[in-house]
């Protein structure tokens, strides 16, 4: 059973394996999708609009739900974020902390893409 323990943001300077988690085409465009690694789940967002990627942890911490990869993604005041489906609880994609005003943040990790594949950063 993953807890939210699991979950810890990752700075990429302190990524020490890069998953290889899928195609660039198994992620919608504007929109997210979840990908499993090592018991995880992780929200991954194609960000077309901004032309950027992201990924985080898809257990919104608010009711412990796993959801987060089907949320609404958007700008604030310059902020990419994320808008958990259940009751609105926004996030930075950025930093992970809820715009929201509440003390419940979420845990973030580097994105990149090569040669078509999209890989999330982990510190092992
Ligand atoms: S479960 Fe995500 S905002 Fe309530």
């Amino acid at each position: 059973m993953i807890d939210i323990a699991d979950y810890k943001t990752v700075a990429e300077q302190s990524v020490t394996t890069w998953f290889k988690a899928a195609p660039v085409s198994a992620f919608p465009a504007n929109g997210g999708a979840c990908v499993l690694y090592k018991g995880k789940q992780i929200a991954v967002f194609n960000f077309t609009r901004r032309n950027e990627w992201y990924a985080c942890q898809n257990l919104c911490p608010h009711k412990m739900q796993m959801i987060l990869s089907r949320g609404m993604i958007g700008s604030e005041q310059g902020v990419p974020k994320v808008a958990c489906p259940f009751h609105k609880r926004t996030f930075s994609l950025q930093t992970g902390a809820c715009l929201n005003g509440d003390e419940c943040a979420i845990a973030t990790y580097p994105v990149k893409v090569e040669e078509g594949y999209v890989y999330i950063g982990f510190e092992e």
